[in-house]
């Protein structure tokens, strides 16, 4: 049998993979700093009568929308005015069942077989996965840390090719936290712009700002500079990822929206993705986002003024720069590499991390946590860490 070779990586569990199943089997973690889902520590889960909204009789009605229901589109836009005083129109807004499913059709819009899309390192890990099954191939430009995160313009210089369809951006950044400059926008619209490219900028953690950052962009919603979708959706604004609704916001100038709309139409044709009951469900659904928001915010912020206290310098451990997101990267000392830290931390301590290099980090000595986990678990994770570092140290 044939199968495609767009289907990236390894179609057997890894050991790393198989020893987290069996410990997990075995109730042998006790700390799982790893959790992306906030349903599973107890967050946004309070108020059931969310639910209410999505039995609206009238998604027994069928009403095929390549963009998306009008009303569903409009409170995305309510959501932009409230959250981020940006005022965006239904027009701009397409909507699909995830983000990352609109990152496989926007790689399906921009992008023949064999064209690539430049992404940061390190990032969110589904880039490689995502782009090859479109036929597209994911190339890599980094961002760079000297005390805060930036991006490293010389290597987008480096990373555009003439087969370069779109640059993706992530704002604030899974892992790092990192969020884009005014400034930074401003060189990459132009570097698109002059190049044809799309800029695609992935906004899904918008609402979760940890750490003051100066000039930092609000939205990308409204760029006029060059052709820009903006992406965010319910499975992080309302903290339901369950859910299943993405949108793209589409701007910039006015002829090429107006070409991409056409286009995107085909292509968002062949799916009619987002389901009815969500969609109608989708002002109620972000308006009951307001209180998970704000139990999430409350709890990444304490769990990072925690890791920072308990990381004093003598231990070795960095909290790095985190301006936003649900997870904190710590630099750890490089006296072991990454996998011996996972495994040590795993199996004598219990304690279970995600390594740099899942994130494609450029070099070792990373681990990335999340800021999810319920407070006096994360507590005692961190501080499991900070002495094994400590002791490390000092053999
Ligand atoms: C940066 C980033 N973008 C997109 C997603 C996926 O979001 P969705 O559930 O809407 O596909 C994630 C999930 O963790 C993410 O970290």
């Amino acid at each position: 049998m044939q199968f495609s070779s767009r289907i990236l990586g390894s179609t057997s569990v890894t050991p790393w993979a198989s020893a987290v199943e069996r410990a997990r089997a075995r109730g042998a973690i006790r700390c799982d700093l790893t959790v992306t889902n906030p349903t599973a520590v107890g967050l946004g889960v309070s108020d059931p009568s969310a639910l209410a909204a999505l039995s609206d009789p009238r998604s027994l009605a069928y009403e095929p929308s390549p963009q998306g229901l009008f009303e569903a589109r409009e409170a995305v836009c309510e959501h932009y005015l409230r959250e981020h005083n940006a005022t965006v129109s239904p027009k701009q807004v397409w909507l699909a069942a995830s983000t990352s499913e609109l990152y496989a059709q926007l790689f399906m819009l921009h992008c023949d077989p064999g064209d690539e899309v430049l992404v940061p390192r390190p990032s969110y890990p589904l880039f490689d996965a995502l782009a090859s099954l479109t036929g597209a191939r994911a190339t890599r430009f980094s961002l760079r840390y000297d005390g805060a995160w930036m991006l490293d313009t010389d290597s987008i210089e480096r990373a555009f090719s003439p087969r370069t369809r779109a640059l993706v951006l992530v704002s604030p950044n899974n892992p790092t936290g990192s969020r884009l400059r005014e400034a930074e926008l401003a060189w990459v619209a132009d570097a698109c712009a002059r190049r044809g490219v799309a800029l695609l900028v992935d906004e899904v953690f918008a609402e979760f700002l940890l750490d003051p950052a100066e000039d930092a962009v609000a939205t990308t919603a409204r760029e006029p500079r060059c052709l820009c979708w903006t992406l965010g959706g319910l499975s992080k604004s309302a903290a339901l990822p369950q859910m299943k609704l993405g949108w793209a916001a589409l701007s910039g100038p006015e002829s090429l929206v107006r070409e991409a709309e056409a286009r995107f139409e085909h292509v968002t044709d062949a799916f009619l993705s987002a389901s009815a009951p969500v969609q109608h469900a989708a002002r109620s659904l972000l308006a009951h986002g307001a209180a998970a928001r704000a139990e999430i915010l409350a709890r990444a912020r304490a769990n990072l003024a925690f890791a920072r206290a308990a990381t004093p310098t003598s231990c070795g451990v960095t909290v790095l720069g985190c301006e936003g997101g649900w997870s904190a990267v710590l630099r750890v000392p490089n006296v072991r590499d990454e996998d011996e830290w996972l495994r040590a931390l795993l199996e004598e301590d219990r304690v279970l991390v995600q390594p740099g290099y899942f994130y494609d980090f450029e070099r070792e000595g990373f681990l990335v946590v999340s800021l999810l986990q319920r407070e006096e678990l994360f507590r005692e994770g961190l501080s499991a860490i900070a002495a094994r570092a400590e002791r490390w140290l000092r053999e």
